[in-house]
């Protein structure tokens, strides 16, 4: 069934039909679809527009729709335009006339919007949900890892020792910051666009606050214009799930390094790798490539659909079809690479020794053998000379810092004595490192509590 007709003389181009059909992709939206017609002809019938016979009849044809759609009796079609009209013919199919009714005070441009608007309240529920156990992996690896010494790197140099710990928790500062970025948008589009109508709101006194309480939005949009043309909360919504994907996209990008042979820091588990067709010997962080890889691909679902924003004048035009697959591509990749790493670090084995052996050479301790100087009264540009010296002597005769001879150190600068070997040592350089935010254990301690709370509430 067509739900428009009676002005044309002539049946559309099939080809022409198939382009502007929708229904291939947004049968997806079944359930809110369906969900936002009850809600709509509950508030019909409670401001008298329907009477409560009629409400009922609709309510139960809907349903029965909805329970054959998730048993999957109810596939979609050939002849429906898009999910909309699937389920309005659908419904006159099945109640008879009173289904017509079902679509008084509304247009299908309030209901896309409404629609999309559901989906996306529900798929940001579950990402944020999904990071959520993400972020617990993290926290149990974090609170595993606070002696776990490593190099930390500026440049991809070696540049100052910190833990493993640390490290993670980088990546969950990250990680909760997307989740806060998913309540914002969360908040901001919690506005129910359903009584637009086609763009100019409706004659029919329609209670717009009742539609919007059913479906738990905390009110309705306020203007009809903007409501049925907004897609800025499908914008943020990509931009949300680029920024989660560049996060996993860096993460993996350390992984696979720290898994090479150069490196050795951790062995992603066999079930997480993949061999090769022809070297033998090969074991591949397939895993994290692909979700390195698939980053670029919801980048451009967010490029795409600003694109596709730029030139819409007001109010609803086709061109807004063009959201859909975006969107639902974006957030299934997401969803699932999240899933995916999750998976790939709670099996990851962290090789600590080479981590801390990693971390010894590279002069890592360069920064504190200045501050050891420091502390002797001799002002930072001075020790850095210095240091940088010994640093030169070192590499000229192949030892690091901590294996350099007293009497070398006292040859460049007769301040250091003995316990400089104690104030260069690894864990003095973690240790000493306190103050809120760094690798210190004090101030990873207080981070950690602040983490376990976090995820608890
Ligand atoms: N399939 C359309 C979309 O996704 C639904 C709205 C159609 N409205 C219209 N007036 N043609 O945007």
């Amino acid at each position: 069934m067509k739900l428009w007709g009676g002005r044309f003389t002539k049946k559309t181009d099939e080809l022409a039909f198939n382009f502007n059909a929708s229904l291939s992709f947004d049968f997806k939206l079944f359930e809110e679809d369906i969900t936002g017609s009850m809600a709509h002809v509950r508030m019909l019938s409670k401001t008298g527009i329907l009477t409560e016979d009629e409400k009922d009849k609709i309510i139960e044809g809907l349903t029965s729709i909805l329970d054959d759609i998730k048993k999957g009796n109810l596939l979609p079609n050939a002849e429906s335009e898009d999910i909309h009209s699937f389920v309005e013919a659908n419904l006159i199919e099945r109640v008879g006339d009173v289904g017509k009714k079902l679509h008084t005070g509304r247009s299908r441009n309030d209901q896309v919007a409404l629609d999309m608007k559901l989906y996306t309240r529900k798929e940001l529920k579950e990402t944020d949900e999904l990071l959520h156990d993400l972020l617990k992996t993290l926290l149990k690896l974090i609170k595993e890892n606070t002696d776990t010494i490593m190099p930390g790197f500026t440049h991809l140099q070696k540049a100052q020792p910190l833990t493993l710990s640390h490290h993670l928790s980088a990546y969950f500062e990250m990680f909760k910051r997307d989740r806060s970025r998913i309540q914002d948008n969360l908040k901001r589009m919690n506005l129910c666009p359903l009584g637009s109508g086609a763009l100019a709101g409706t004659t029919y006194p329609l209670d717009r606050e009742y539609t919007a309480s059913l479906l738990e939005f905390d009110g309705p949009t306020l203007n009809s214009m903007d409501s049925v043309s907004d897609r800025d909360y499908l914008i943020e919504f990509l931009m949300d799930m680029s920024v989660i994907m560049m996060h996993l996209s860096r993460f993996c990008e350390e992984i696979i390094m720290w898994n090479t042979n150069e490196y050795r820091f951790v062995e992603i588990d066999d079930g997480y790798s993949t061999g090769s067709s022809i070297m033998p010997q090969k074991k591949n962080p397939d895993i994290a490539e692909l979700i390195r890889g698939k980053t670029g691909r919801v980048y451009g679902h967010l490029f795409s659909l600003l694109t596709t924003m730029k030139g819409i004048p007001l109010a609803y035009n086709k061109d807004m079809q063009e959201d859909k697959e975006p969107v639902f591509d974006a957030v299934d990749t997401t969803k699932g690479c999240i899933l995916l790493f999750n998976g790939m670090i709670s099996t990851m084995k962290f090789n600590k020794e080479n981590m801390r052996a990693s971390s010894e050479g590279g002069f890592t301790n360069a920064t504190d053998a200045a501050d050891y100087l420091v502390n002797h009264g001799v002002p930072f540009r001075d020790a850095h000379g210095i240091i940088g010296q010994l640093v030169l002597t070192c590499i000229e005769k192949n030892v690091s810092l901590d294996k350099l001879p007293l009497d070398e150190y006292k040859k460049i600068s007769p301040v250091f004595e003995e316990d400089i070997y104690e104030a260069i040592s690894m864990e003095t350089c973690v240790n000493k490192r306190n103050t809120i935010g760094a690798p210190g254990p004090d101030a990873m301690k207080k981070v950690i509590d602040i983490y376990e709370k976090y995820i608890e509430e």
